[in-house]
């Protein structure tokens, strides 16, 4: 029987989701408990009385490594290694790792001598850890996935984010990318807006040393509601910079979309005050940005 042979772990950064993932599968679902040792080192628990539970069982961990609730990346990554390390101790027959946003992948490129194209390096450590299956949706770097020896899927949350928007009431819709690097990634999303949805793009240089955006680009946009769809929005620089161009050129509604909302520091404020009407995300990170969930397009995957 599913119910008896397979069991969710819902990681500390994913509570939320990870319990839809239970409940659209089914099956039941077991948190954690997690608390730093005075010397910064990470301490995680299943909480379970008896292992016997996971012994035998094929376990589903639940773990988004995005910067969430006062834990850093490190820390997720860290809680994330820990729970598939001791579901394996315990004796799980198959591991499935679900980690929605996969940190340190957009550090894909060397920009400067010395630096480490580390992009492709934490899936090698989930990998070797040791697990069966592994998920992860609109990975900025998807080709991470071809130095894992286990089955590995990227999933798109595009079509969901889209259907949220028509929702909004959108109408004369224009999708615009932020930078040359999400046209790709804007043209597919377009698609689902319906046939013919035209596709702008804005050049956006970041300084390396830096940080420092600056953006070009004037476009037509009178009349028309306008979509900046990005992977992830982290302090809110590229959308906040991408709205105050759509706004100067005409635009009127802005939805600032990204599948990871990371929104980090200032960076609500940043894109409200530019103009945007919305900031939607996914519950890839749990967060007030949260607006389409992803538990169902998971669960799908995983039946
Ligand atoms: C970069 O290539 C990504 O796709 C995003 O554009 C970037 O991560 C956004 O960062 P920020 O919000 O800090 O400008």
């Amino acid at each position: 029987m599913r119910f008896l042979e397979r069991i969710v772990i819902v990681g500390p950064a994913s509570q939320i989701l990870g319990v839809e993932i239970a409940q659209e599968l089914g099956i039941e679902a077991l948190n954690t408990e997690i608390k730093k040792f005075p010397d910064g080192e990470n301490y995680l628990r299943i909480n379970i009385e008896d292992e016997t539970l996971i012994t035998g069982k094929e376990v589903i961990i639940v773990q988004s490594t995005g910067p969430s609730f006062n834990a850093d990346q490190n820390a997720r990554l860290m809680e994330l290694f820990m729970m598939i390390d001791s579901v394996k101790r315990m004796g799980a027959k198959k591991i499935i790792v679900v980690v929605p946003y996969l940190a340190y992948t957009r550090q894909d490129k060397i920009f400067r001598p010395g630096e480490s194209q580390f992009s492709n390096v934490v899936l090698q450590m989930i990998n070797y850890i040791g697990i069966d299956e592994f998920y992860s949706v609109d990975i900025h770097t998807p080709q991470v996935l071809n130095d894992c020896s286990c089955k590995a899927i990227n999933i798109d949350s595009m079509k969901l984010l889209a259907d949220y928007i028509k929702l909004r009431g959108a109408s004369d819709i224009v999708v615009v990318a932020p930078d040359k690097g999400a046209i790709e990634r804007s043209s597919a999303f377009a698609n689902h807006f319906g046939e013919n949805v035209p596709i702008e793009v804005f050049e956006k240089k970041r300084d390396v040393k830096t940080g420092e955006i600056k953006m070009k680009g004037s476009l037509d946009l009178k009349e028309k509601d306008v979509v900046i769809a990005d992977d992830i929005i982290a302090t809110g620089g590229t959308m906040a910079t991408a709205i105050k161009l759509a706004k100067e050129s005409g635009a009127r509604k802005v939805f600032a979309v990204a599948t990871h909302a990371l929104l980090l520091g200032q960076a609500k404020y940043k894109i409200l005050k530019a103009g945007a009407d919305e900031i939607i995300g996914t519950d890839s990170i749990d967060n007030e940005a949260c607006k389409v969930s992803l538990a169902k397009v998971i669960a799908d995957y995983l039946k």
